[in-house]
């Protein structure tokens, strides 16, 4: 079985990050993790990525100021340099310039708290709430140049309930993506494989 070099890209803890890695312990799941990288070199999930035995990469994006395009090819390199054949953005807080879209679109996915199309970009919880919804939820879908935009691959919600925070809502919510995220990568990997 051809199981996809996989590259992770985070921004802090990297727990959606951990249950990927999880599920890929398993020789089936149809990607292997070669890398594990972040745009802050302080992220817990480096730690946790290394510990797993997984190579990690740290590119410090303050290091190029305004210049995301730069920050972006440092960050290729390393991507290119571990034989990235699929990304999962798990947690990654930085917007992608459509150089960066451009180059690995169909093979880029990202996990992102909301039922889209509702509430891309920030607070997708407490937007939620004060909007009255009943449900919320989180969308693993492919990254295209729009924000938060491209084709949804698999969904999960769960209910608001009353009295529930911004926070209460995205604990509850975190375990809900731990068993998405690893299901809607497996689909990804299906459709990018059948595609030749
Ligand atoms: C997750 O809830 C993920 O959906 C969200 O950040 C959290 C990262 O947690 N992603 C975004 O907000 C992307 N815009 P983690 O680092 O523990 O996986």
């Amino acid at each position: 079985m051809n199981r996809l070099k996989l590259a992770i890209l985070i921004s802090g803890r990297g727990s959606n990050m951990e249950a990927l890695l999880h599920a890929a312990e398993d020789p089936a799941y149809p990607a292997r993790p070669v890398l594990v990288a972040s745009n802050r070199p302080d992220a817990k999930g480096l730690e946790t990525a290394a510990a797993a035995g997984v190579p990690t990469a740290a590119v410090d994006h303050t290091l190029f100021g305004k210049d995301r395009e730069a920050f972006e090819k440092a960050l290729d390199a390393e991507l290119e340099a571990a034989g990235t054949e699929i990304i999962a953005l798990a947690g990654f807080m930085r917007v992608l310039t459509p150089w960066f879209v451009g180059k690995w679109e169909g093979r880029m996915v990202n996990i992102h708290p909301s039922l889209l199309p509702k509430y891309k970009g920030l607070h997708t919880h407490q937007r939620a709430i004060d909007a009255g919804d009943t449900e919320a939820g989180a969308t693993v879908h492919w990254v295209s140049p729009g924000v938060d935009d491209g084709e949804i691959i698999q969904q999960a919600s769960l209910p608001i309930l009353p009295g529930d925070t911004a926070d209460s809502l995205a604990a509850r919510l975190l375990p809900v993506e731990h068993k998405l995220y690893p299901e809607a990568l497996a689909k990804a990997c299906a459709t990018l494989t059948s595609a030749g």
